[in-house]
C-alpha cells in the first residue's frame, strides 16, 4: 500500500536551527535525562499526534539495554542510552513516521540532547512490548536519546566512516535546476540535502512542476527510503518555511513521492 504524505504541522522555528546541529549519536554517557527535558519531550510527542495522521511518537524514559542490538554482532550498537522514543503507526504510516519521528529528534537536538534514528540495529519485539499498541500498528523505529560521550569511540568512529556519515550529495545532483527556482524552493532543497537517511543512501531527488516543489525517488533505494521521505518532507518544509512560505503535501502520482504545493495550508 502506498503511504499517505504527513499532514502539515505547526513549526517551530528552533527546528530550523537543530537541521545543521543534529547528528547521530550512538555512545552514550548513561546519565539519566533530567524530567523536565523528558516532559518538554514527551509533551511533544503528544502534540505531535493529530486527528488524521497516522504516526505517534511514544517516549520511553528508561530504556532497557537490550533493546539496542547491534547490525553484526555488536557493531553498531547503541551503548548506555538511558530513554528512547517510539515511531510507531499503522503499515502504511511511512512517510509520517519519517515526518514525526524527525520533528522529536529536531526538538530533542534544540532541548541539548543526543539522538539516533534505528529502523535496523534495534529489537522490535522487545520495543512493542513497552508501548500499548493497537492491532494495526507496529513499531517502524525508534531513537536512541540521551547525552552522548565528550569523545566519540572507536565502533562509532568506524561506523561513521564506513557510511560516510558526514557525506552528502551535491544539491546539483538532488535538485539539478535549483539555480532557477524561487527562493523557497532553494531554501527547501538546501534543509532536505542535510537531512539523515538510513545508511545515509539519500534517496531523494527534486524539481518544480509549475508552482509546486515535487520530491521524487532516486533511482536505486534503500529499505528505509519510505521513512526518509518523510523526514525529507519535514527538512524541506522547514526550509521553505525559514523562507517565508508555508504549505502543504499531496499525492499528485504514482511517478512521484509527493508535492508541496506552496500557500496551501491552513496552518
Ligand atoms: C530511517 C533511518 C534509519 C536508520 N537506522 C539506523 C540503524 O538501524 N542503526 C544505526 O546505527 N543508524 C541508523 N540510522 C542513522 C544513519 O546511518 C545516519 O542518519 C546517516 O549515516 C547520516 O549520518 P548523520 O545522522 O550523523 O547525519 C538511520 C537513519 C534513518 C534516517
Amino acid at each position: 500500500m502506498r503511504p499517505r504524505p504527513p499532514v502539515s504541522r505547526t513549526l517551530p522555528n528552533e527546528w530550523f536551527d537543530a537541521l545543521a546541529l543534529r547528528i547521530s549519536s550512538r555512545r552514550y554517557d548513561g546519565a539519566a535525562v533530567a524530567s523536565p527535558l523528558l516532559d518538554r519531550l514527551e509533551q511533544t510527542c503528544n502534540r505531535l499526534t493529530v486527528p488524521g495522521g497516522s504516526a505517534r511518537a511514544v517516549l520511553i524514559r528508561e530504556a532497557p539495554p537490550e533493546v539496542f542490538t547491534g547490525l553484526i554482532g555488536s557493531y553498531g550498537r547503541v551503548t548506555d542510552a538511558p530513554s528512547l522514543v517510539a515511531f510507531v503507526g499503522p503499515e502504511d504510516a511511512a512517510y509520517e513516521i519519517g515526518y514525526v519521528g524527525e520533528s522529536v529528534i529536531l526538538d530533542a537536538t534544540v532541548a541539548g540532547l543526543d539522538t539516533c534514528w534505528i529502523a535496523a540495529s534495534f529489537d522490535a519485539e522487545r520495543t512493542s512490548r513497552l508501548v500499548e499498541l493497537a492491532k494495526h500498528e507496529k513499531v517502524h523505529a525508534i531513537t536512541a536519546l540521551g547525552h552522548a560521550t565528550k569523545t566519540v569511540g572507536t565502533s562509532e568512529r568506524l561506523m561513521r566512516a564506513s557510511l560516510r556519515a558526514r557525506h552528502r550529495l551535491p544539491l546539483d545532483t538532488i535538485a539539478p535546476d535549483h539555480g532557477q527556482w524561487p527562493e523557497w524552493a532553494r531554501e527547501a532543497a538546501t534543509a532536505l540535502r542535510i537531512a539523515p537517511s538510513g545508511a545515509n543512501k539519500q534517496p531523494w531527488r527534486l524539481h518544480m512542476d509549475g508552482d509546486a516543489l515535487a520530491l521524487v525517488a532516486a533511482s536505486k533505494t534503500y529499505w528505509t527510503a519510505p521513512i526518509d521521505f518523510g523526514i525529507a518532507m519535514l527538512h524541506a518544509e522547514l526550509g521553505a518555511a525559514h523562507a517565508g512560505i508555508r504549505g502543504s503535501w499531496t499525492a499528485d502520482s504514482d511517478n512521484e513521492v509527493a508535492r508541496f504545493i506552496p500557500g496551501a495550508t491552513t496552518r
